[in-house]
């Protein structure tokens, strides 16, 4: 280092300064699409590499601003996106939200030179419509539930009134994750339908029928680089608001790992007939996958079937898959975006969970701006979902507002871990479910 410095005529005074500087040259350099809990942890994930220096994160969210530096771009503004990569010689992008690649940022970045992780535009059909994804699933015989879509609300109805109940509904499109209509009476069905097919609530499009079905239902996530898969450890979300798997639908209120209702025989068949011939599938359509394939899977009675697929990093699934990753997150990330094999990826054997806090009133409407206190007391991880600061505190911003993932041995302990570290967190506006995981118990 000496000799780098006198070769460049750095005097002394400047020399660890300087020494910084070289190594940061070598130090990559990564930008996070997104602002979310799911995005936080891969921000986590991302700044226990080796080799990244800096982190960026578009738009990012006050818990993600101590780990990286936020940047006030909308995720879907792909050209200001794309220019910021390239003033700021961005070394790889990672990309949260399928809003995201539905806006075509994947293509976008590498049509400008830009490595980045994520499908394209055309690949991310898989989630984006409900259609297509069936009728992949049906031409390569991926198990799923049978279906027939519609354009014509009188078609549709008269179809839906002729089966059993419930009647499932499926809004062909990204919607939000309200695109799915369980209708028990006729009525409800009757009225889905009017909303996606006659009064546009959710655009022009079609709706897909699907056959109802019962049992667990679980997170498959693989990175997948074309036929190449990677499996993450399963897990499971819970969707409802309150304990007892009651109430309104949410974005999820919390997640665990360690299932133990599936085998290893429901794993393997969940891989080699569901995850693996996905991507063989994608592949043979020309749209080969370059990020997360995420199985939306159901344990039933006829065996493991899709629900649907997703082609990006679930939420709050990430938030307790990814503590668990040993290797470099940089290097998969990297690996995949350069459609370059990757040798191994190493999990560690421990169980996770995690209790989302979420505003009062949410999934329904609720008020802001909350001051949140104790964070610094909480003996976890802390992922935060929809904060922002505000005269310096940080406060509720969201309807999720963060999730706290503690890690044991078995999740019995992880639960009696993170059960004592939530209510460490003070805010007169928020709950949280104390049964995450419960059903594994
Ligand atoms: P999706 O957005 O397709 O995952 O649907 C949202 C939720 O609706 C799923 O997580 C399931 O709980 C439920 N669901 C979707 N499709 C079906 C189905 N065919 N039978 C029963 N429940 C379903
Ligand atoms: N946890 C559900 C999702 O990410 O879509």
């Amino acid at each position: 280092m000496e000799t780098i410095l006198s070769l460049h005529g750095i005097n002394q005074f400047d020399k660890e300064k300087t020494t910084i500087n070289i190594t940061d040259l070598y130090m990559k350099k990564v930008l996070v699409i997104g602002s979310g809990g799911r995005e936080h942890a891969i921000v986590d994930a991302l700044s226990r590499s080796p080799k990244v220096g800096k982190i960026f994160c578009a738009p990012g969210n006050a818990g993600i601003a101590e780990q990286a530096q936020n940047v006030a771009i909308k995720e879907t503004d792909v050209v200001a996106l794309k220019s910021f990569a390239l003033e700021n010689a961005i070394d790889l992008t990672v990309v949260g939200p399928e809003v995201a690649l539905a806006a075509g940022i994947v293509d976008e970045f590498r049509a400008a030179g830009l490595s980045i992780f994520g499908h394209t535009k055309q690949a991310a059909q898989i989630e984006s419509s409900k259609e297509f994804a069936k009728k992949l699933m049906q031409k390569y015989d991926i198990p799923t539930a049978r279906y027939k879509s519609f354009s014509n609300y009188e078609e549709a109805k008269a179809y839906v009134f002729s089966q059993p109940l419930p009647a499932v509904l499926k809004y062909d499109g990204l919607a939000a994750g309200k695109g799915v209509v369980i209708a028990e009476t006729l009525e409800q069905a009757d009225e889905a339908l009017r909303d996606m097919l006659l009064d546009d609530c959710f655009g022009q499009g079609c709706v897909v029928v699907e056959e109802f079905l019962e049992g667990p239902e679980f997170s498959f996530l693989c990175f997948v680089c074309g036929e190449s898969l990677y499996p993450m450890p399963l897990s499971q979300d819970h969707k409802r608001a309150y304990d007892g798997d009651k109430g309104p639908n949410t974005g999820g209120m919390g997640a665990y790992t360690c299932l133990p209702f599936i085998t290893e025989e429901d794993w393997t068949y969940a891989f080699d007939k569901i995850m693996k011939p996905t991507a063989k599938a994608m592949q043979s359509e020309g749209l080969p996958l370059t990020g997360v394939l995420y199985g939306g899977l159901m344990k039933t009675a006829n065996g493991i079937k899709v629900i649907e697929f997703n082609a990006r990093f679930g939420d709050p699934e990430t938030e307790v898959v990814l503590p668990l990753l040993q290797s470099d997150i940089y290097d998969v990330f990297y690996s995949i975006a350069e459609n370059k094999s990757i040798e191994n990826i190493e999990w560690e054997d421990a169980a996770t969970i995690g209790v989302v806090l979420a505003s009062k009133g949410y999934p329904g409407s609720y008020d802001k701006g909350f001051e949140i206190a104790g964070l610094e007391n909480v003996d976890a991880k802390i992922y935060h979902m929809g904060t922002s600061i505000k005269d310096d505190s940080i406060v509720t911003s969201g309807g999720r507002v963060m999730i706290v993932v503690s890690k044991a041995p078995t999740l019995l302990e992880a639960h009696a871990k993170v059960m004592k570290e939530v209510p460490k967190i003070k805010c007169d506006n928020l709950f949280y479910r104390s049964d995450i995981g419960h059903k594994a118990f």
